[in-house]
Parts: C-alpha cells; structure tokens; sequence
C-alpha cells in the first residue's frame, strides 16, 4: 500500500470523543519506550507526523492519523511506565480498557514489543487480556536493528515458544526496525488485506 496521505485528526483521554467515523482502525500499543511513535512515522514515511522521545511516556493520549481518507491509525500511550503514581495508573488502564473496549471500528490491535529483551510478563498479560476480550491482535518486535539475524531469529522463537504456552496458535507477527526502514511494507500490506477484506464483508 502506497501512504499518499497522513493527516493528524485529534488527540483525547476522553474516548467517547474520539472519532466517529466508521472508517477501519488500526491500533498501536506496547510499552512505554518501545517504538510506537517512531514504528507509526516510519510506516506513513512522515518524520514527526506521531511525537517521539528518548524518555518513557511520551504519547499521554488517544491519537487518531487519518491515512489515504481511508483509514484510522491510532497512537496509544504506552503501559508499564514505572515512573507515573499509582493513582494515573489507575486512570491510564481505565481509559485504555475503555478504548478498546468501545471501538467497534478497530479491526486489530499491534502489541509492539521490543525485540531486544526476553518475554515480559506486562507484554503477555496485556496479550492475554486481548485474547479473553476478543480483540484480534499481531505482535511488531520493534529496534531489529539493535541486533544481529541470529539473534532475532532466538528471541522470535522463544517468544513463540512462550506464548504456545497459553495459544494455540502463536498470533501473526512482524520484525522491524523504525531507524532502518524495516518491516514497513509487511505491516502495511497485511493492513492493506484487512481493508480489502473489510470492503468484501460490507459490499
Ligand atoms: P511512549 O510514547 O513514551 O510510550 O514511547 P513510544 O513507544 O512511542 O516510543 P518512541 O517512538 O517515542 O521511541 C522511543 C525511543 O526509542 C526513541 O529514542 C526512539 O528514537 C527509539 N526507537 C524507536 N524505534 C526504534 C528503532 O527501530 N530502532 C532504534 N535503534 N531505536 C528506536
Ligand atoms: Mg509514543
């Protein structure tokens, strides 16, 4: 798929405000830090369209991108930022529950995780509560540039072999890298499947 426009359209807490089109949504999660922002501007090849940082807990807020008039991209901020109170914890989960709780339009969650470190388990429990929720979602291992094929290759399998665990399919999933260009076309193809499928079911 061809990103011919990316506009930003609102930013909210609230999400009984966000956007009431029916257009598909695409969601993007993961924790604080792991590359949401940058993974979002690498795939609409816009260079700050989505806010970045080196410190955690950037993005604060619900974000929806219209792309090609077509679709929703949805920035959300990140879980397991150790350093907020436990009181805007509380909050943050509220609001997140209630998003993906509520958005009938959100065709599939990404679970962004970092390819770096071994299976959290703040990654897997947000995974499983996805499951038990009945939200479709794929997982994108993000900074594949900080480490060598082999290397990848082992944390992907030990990831797949940790969630055969609970699954019994290990859920679609992609290796990228936002400094390098990595993955783009496999994200967005498999988007730009879901949308022609959607267009199938509504015709
Ligand atoms: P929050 O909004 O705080 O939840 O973070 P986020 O998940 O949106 O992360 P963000 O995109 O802001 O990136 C966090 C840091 O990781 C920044 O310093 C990025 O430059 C860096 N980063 C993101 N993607 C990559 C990548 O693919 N490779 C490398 N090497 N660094 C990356
Ligand atoms: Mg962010």
């Amino acid at each position: 798929m061809k990103i011919k426009s990316a506009e930003f359209v609102m930013s909210n807490s609230d999400v009984a405000k966000c956007p009431k089109s029916r257009l598909p949504e695409y969601a993007f999660i993961g924790r604080s830090n792991v590359g949401k922002s940058s993974l979002i501007n690498m795939l609409t090849s816009r260079k700050s369209l989505a806010k970045t940082s080196g410190r955690p807990g950037k993005t604060q807020l619900i974000n929806h991108f219209l792309i090609n008039n077509n679709w929703h991209l949805v920035d959300l901020p990140g879980y397991g930022y150790a350093r907020v109170s436990k009181s805007s914890k509380k909050v943050f989960q509220k609001f997140i529950t209630q998003y993906f709780g509520s958005r009938e339009q959100l065709v599939t969650a990404f679970v962004l995780v970092d390819i770096r470190h071994t299976p959290q388990p703040i990654d897997l429990e947000f995974m499983q509560w996805l499951g038990e929720n009945g939200i479709p979602f794929s997982i994108i291992f993000t900074k594949a540039d900080k480490l060598r094929p082999q290397a990848i290759e082992k944390h992907v399998d030990d990831y797949k072999n940790i969630l055969l665990e609970t699954w019994v399919e290990v859920p679609n999933y992609f290796i990228t890298s936002s400094s390098k260009d990595i993955g783009k076309d496999d994200v967005l193809g498999y988007i730009d499947g879901l949308n022609e499928n959607m267009n199938l079911e509504a015709n």
